[in-house]
């Protein structure tokens, strides 16, 4: 009976201990050294959940003025309530966005730029992960993971650099993931209809193609925005405990594992942190076209050569795709 007792009390000791160190690790946020968010007009994508709900938290923390953009208009309001719960601060400001379609991408930033002259923050974080067995397509008739991560946060984007020059200095920050440097972005074949993109575990190779276009985009952006006074910044948020899994086909054995996962992996504010600093903190005011991780830079060249032709090459056929001229 004491043996069983000493080994629980063991295994909760050294997982206590594995939080800590990397928590650690992780790095967190100096809200003492970041530029101030208070009126400020920020979009989030994706923001009923996970990481971009805890982005919502935290700018409405900060007294900005939060735009949730949002394919689902009830589960947007829900998050609303569920801020406000917590907070008081901030405008939390509901507009729907599906990034599936490219008619409503045009519509939010239509409706958006009627409504503001300025936009100072641009938090491309909604996205997709589906298990690599299925295939599916966007209203446009795109690869969900390339259409809906990448193509609709490119066309976004475009559409509103007027507000963000209009507000300079100003940022665009796009989450792109680890998965990136798995990816493969093909130009002849950027649905990949001919190739099967190489899968990692759950994790399809759809997916990771799709963060290697967020990473391009963020590499071609800078270069292409720099002297406009708006800077573009990419990161990976870490491994993070949200709804980003509930499209896959998980093995009955992990599900027992939930709760190991729940309190090993990042939470959604957590996730949040190197999002933040990079909307945020002062000591990336003058950067741009970079990505970070645990809250600083994040060598790119050490996981994967993110070309200069690879990123011009992508945004100029993504700008074919979206019907940019
Ligand atoms: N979690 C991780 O470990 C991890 C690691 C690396 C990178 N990331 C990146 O972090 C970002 C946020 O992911 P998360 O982990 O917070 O996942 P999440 O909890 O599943 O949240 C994803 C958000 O994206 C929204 N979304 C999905 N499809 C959309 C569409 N067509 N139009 C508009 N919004 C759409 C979802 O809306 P609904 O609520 O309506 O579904 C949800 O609000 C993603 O870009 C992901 O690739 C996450």
């Amino acid at each position: 009976m004491y043996r069983w007792i000493w080994y629980g009390v063991s295994v909760f000791g050294l997982l206590k201990l594995i939080r800590v160190l990397l928590t650690k690790w992780r790095g967190t946020i100096d809200r003492h050294n970041e530029i101030n968010a208070k009126g400020k007009n920020v979009i989030i994508t994706g923001a009923t959940s996970g990481i971009g709900q805890a982005v919502v938290m935290e700018m409405a923390d900060r007294d900005a003025n939060v735009i949730l953009a949002c394919r689902d208009i009830t589960k947007a309001k829900a998050t609303v309530t569920h801020i406000r719960n917590r907070t008081s601060r901030g405008q939390l400001i509901v507009m729907e966005l599906d990034l599936a379609s490219l008619e409503s991408v045009r519509k939010f930033a239509r409706e958006f730029k009627n409504k503001y002259e300025k936009l100072d923050i641009l938090v491309n974080n909604a996205g997709l992960m589906i298990s690599p067995d299925k295939r599916l397509k966007t209203k446009d008739g795109f690869e969900m993971h390339f259409g809906v991560n990448h193509l609709g946060h490119f066309l976004l984007t475009n559409l509103l650099l007027d507000p963000l020059k209009n507000a300079a200095p100003s940022r665009v920050v796009t989450l792109s993931s680890m998965a990136h440097s798995w990816g493969a972005v093909n130009i002849n074949d950027l649905m990949s209809e001919k190739t099967a993109p190489k899968d990692h575990f759950m994790v399809s190779g759809l997916y990771s193609n799709s963060k290697l276009g967020n990473a391009l985009f963020n590499k071609e952006l800078g270069k292409r925005l720099t002297g406009t006074g708006v800077h573009s910044y990419s990161l990976c948020p870490g491994m993070v405990f949200t709804n980003i899994g509930k499209n896959l086909n998980v093995p009955f054995i992990l599900h027992l594992f939930r709760p190991l996962f729940w309190y090993l992996l990042r939470s959604p504010t957590e996730g949040a942190a190197t999002v933040l600093y990079c909307a945020l903190s002062k000591n990336v005011a003058h950067q741009t076209g970079q990505m970070y991780y645990n809250c600083k830079f994040w060598d790119p060249s050490t996981r994967i050569e993110l070309t200069d032709k690879a990123a011009s090459e992508l945004w100029t056929a993504s700008a074919k795709l979206v019907g940019m001229k």
